[in-house]
């Protein structure tokens, strides 16, 4: 019988990754905390009516990409394809943000998208996320695109481009989306396929359409700048003003309308010259509307996300540092059957004092043993003798030295020398 392997577009993330994976989980919980975040753990699936009321019905995600099923009860059920709509679901059933209040929250966890798989692209992907809620004013756009490029920054990323645009808001757009509706449909024999069916339905999404036909077309279309409504127009002057006071540059473009519905003002995305054509690393943006579509209050809102198997990759390919790998410390050798028990015992006191520590429990001979060693600073070693002196032998594996050391005393040994 064949093997029965992971799913297409899933991996396993190994040993000889994991901890490059911490190292990135573990820099995004200090940055986080640096700027003030706290974080959530937020369930993994959700009511579908949460994504398709929340990040549109005529995204590709919503239309095309969820991983969607009815449980046992006969409800429909999604694994979450993002983490801004259930963060925004919590915060309003857990009432973080009445009377004014504001959340800053952040969560990292696995997210489902039924897209075709290539570099940077999988259908069980991890992002990092945060989202600042109960805040309307351009200052919170500011934060959030700082905290993205800080996070890259301690990473260590190189190369990163910050585009950003504003998409207006529920004034200004529709008028905009008028605008760009006459324009395409004196351009239709030039548009993709996709970009037809958008046309009534999502006239925007044809904006950032990859295909090049559609993306010369785009490129000449009505530029949504002058139909910004004045509101919109200051927050993106003042957004702009900000990141400059900072010290970020970054491009506009005109044409950056991401593929959620959700977002107002605000949208900008990081990308990476390392991954291809799958280049943004992040991506976030204002949603003041969220809130409201998923029926509860207007709660503004703005956030991002980065994709953290994107951001391992720019890493590998940049000879980014991820710190040192773990390793284990102290191999416990057992010389002879008899002294297996006392080595088992003698690693656990290590481990109980902190020190990582390892031995064999598969009967391994001696040499066996000695050959296990691997990167360890020390072998302490148990045989006959050493049992009946009460004694450890420990041998010191960067210098090939080896002492006899009292038991009782080889605990504070070690530790004062690893
Ligand atoms: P998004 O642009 O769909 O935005 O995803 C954010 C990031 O997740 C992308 O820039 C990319 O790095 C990564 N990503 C997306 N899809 C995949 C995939 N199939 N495989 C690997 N990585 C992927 C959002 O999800 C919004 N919720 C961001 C946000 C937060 N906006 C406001 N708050």
């Amino acid at each position: 019988m064949a093997i029965i392997n992971a799913p297409r577009g899933t991996r396993d993330i190994l040993p000889s990754e994991s901890w490059k994976w911490a190292y990135i989980i573990n820099m995004a919980s200090q940055t986080m905390k640096d700027f003030g975040f706290s974080e959530v753990h937020l369930p993994i699936f959700e009511h579908t009516e949460l994504f398709s009321r929340g990040v549109g019905e005529t995204t590709d995600i919503v239309e095309k990409e969820m991983y969607t099923f009815n449980d046992r009860g006969g409800r429909s059920i999604t694994l979450r394809p993002e983490a801004t709509a259930g963060v925004v679901r919590a915060t309003l059933e857990n009432n973080l943000c009445v009377q004014g209040a504001s959340a800053k929250l952040w969560s990292w966890g696995p997210m489902f998208r039924h897209e075709r798989p290539q570099k940077g692209r999988y259908r069980q992907f991890y992002q990092i996320d945060a989202e600042c809620l109960g805040i309307a004013g351009a200052g919170a756009d500011v934060e959030i695109i700082s905290l993205t490029i800080e996070l890259f920054r301690r990473l260590g990323l190189k190369n990163l481009e910050v585009v950003i645009n504003s998409v207006g808001c529920e004034k200004c757009r529709p008028v905009y989306r008028q605008k760009l509706i006459e324009y395409f449909e004196g351009h239709k024999d030039e548009l993709c396929e996709t970009c037809l069916t958008r046309l009534d339905r999502n006239p925007l999404r044809i904006l950032d359409c990859k295909n090049e036909s559609c993306g010369h077309v785009a490129d000449n279309a009505p530029d949504i700048y002058d139909s910004l409504c004045d509101e919109c127009r200051e927050h993106f002057a003042e957004v702009r003003k900000g990141l400059e006071r900072l010290g970020f540059s970054y491009r506009l473009n005109k044409r950056l309308v991401r593929g959620l519905d959700y977002y107002t003002k605000t949208a900008y995305e990081i990308l990476s010259g390392d991954l291809g054509s799958q280049n943004a690393v992040a991506g976030g943006g204002r949603y003041d509307n969220l809130a409201s579509s998923i029926g509860g209050p207007k709660v503004p809102g703005v956030g991002f996300a980065c994709g953290v198997d994107r951001v391992m990759i720019v890493m590998e390919e940049q000879g980014c540092s991820f710190g040192k790998m773990p390793a284990v410390d102290v191999y416990v050798a057992a010389l002879g059957d008899d002294s297996r028990g006392a080595v088992q015992v003698l690693t656990y006191e290590l481990r109980k004092n902190n020190i990582a520590a390892e031995c064999d429990t598969s009967g391994k001979s001696f040499k066996a043993q000695m050959k296990a060693v691997g990167s360890c600073k020390f072998a302490c070693i148990i045989g006959t003798d050493e049992i009946a002196n009460h004694s450890v032998s420990v041998k010191n594996l960067q210098d090939g030295l080896q002492e006899t050391i009292a038991y009782d005393d080889v605990t504070e040994y070690i530790k004062s020398r690893v």
